[in-house]
């Protein structure tokens, strides 16, 4: 597996790959979601690039930039596990030498759900998966469907900019008790823990989006939102672990 901090040297290895491209981006402290998604690209590609990136410009709350995890050496070995033929390894004036001057907005979707919630947030993922896209020049990228608008948004830019890439959706990798895997899950302490899968039992259940929003308070969540649109159920609560608060997604298909 090949690892380049540099993108001057990926730019050079990407001009001696022949045959098709996948391609995994992510903010790293991966688990075995991350590792569904590397694992499929391999599957379906020649070659498997991941990058490993903490964009700044997503977060509209530095504490969660701040206390985002990291695990450098262990996501090498889970990449090499699953099969991984490049990571790249990007720094903020490999991906911004711009500055942040140049910016891509959705003007509709990105405003709702989590957007009404993280001002500029999407602008942020829009910007630098775009940029990511067009260094590594993939055939295919793969996202996961727990950051269902994440994956909506990408593959509506993908379309509305003629981007030469496929957008492939990806299951939701959930612990045995429903909690969707996380980066964030490794922040939350034992008694958030013991809550967090009741989020995805309540999403799953009957019950209207605005009674799963009540129990959840009642619990200790602090809601940002439980809304239903377009056949899914989205949600966005906290839970507070010590002086920090957890932020958990979920989203789920309804009939
Ligand atoms: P990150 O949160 O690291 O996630 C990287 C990819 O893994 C995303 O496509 C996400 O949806 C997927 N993923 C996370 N948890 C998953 C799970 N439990 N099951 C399946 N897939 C899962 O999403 C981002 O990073 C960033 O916004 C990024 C797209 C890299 C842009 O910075």
């Amino acid at each position: 597996m090949n690892v380049f901090e540099s993108l001057e040297r990926w730019r050079t290895y990407r001009r001696t790959i022949t045959g098709s491209v996948g391609f995994v981006p992510t903010m790293g402290a991966l688990h075995r979601g991350h590792a569904s998604l590397l694992e499929r690209s391999v599957r379906e590609n020649n070659q498997s690039v991941l990058s490993i990136y903490i964009n700044p410009t997503q977060f509209n709350n530095s504490q969660d930039l701040c206390n985002y995890p990291k695990t450098l050496d262990q996501d090498l070995a889970i990449a090499r596990r699953a099969g991984v033929d490049a990571v790249i390894l990007p720094r903020y004036e490999d991906i911004y030498p711009d500055g942040y001057r140049y910016q891509i907005d959705e003007t509709q979707f990105s405003n709702e759900l989590c957007g009404a919630h993280r001002p500029g947030h999407f602008t942020g993922v829009l910007t630098v998966v775009m940029k990511l896209l067009n260094i590594v020049r993939a055939d295919r990228a793969y996202f996961g469907k727990k950051d269902y608008q994440q994956y909506l948004l990408i593959r509506d830019m993908v379309d509305a900019f003629f981007m030469d890439v496929e957008i492939v959706g990806c299951e939701t990798v959930r612990e045995c008790d429903g909690l969707a895997l996380s980066s964030r899950n490794v922040l939350l302490d034992e008694q958030a823990r013991k809550l967090a899968p009741h989020l995805n039992a309540l999403l799953r259940s009957c019950a209207t989006d605005q009674q799963i929003a009540d129990k959840l308070e009642c619990m200790g969540y602090a809601v940002d939102y439980i809304v239903t649109r377009h056949g899914r159920r989205f949600a966005a609560a906290m839970l507070t672990c010590g002086d920090r608060q957890v932020r958990l997604i979920d989203n789920v298909e309804i009939n």
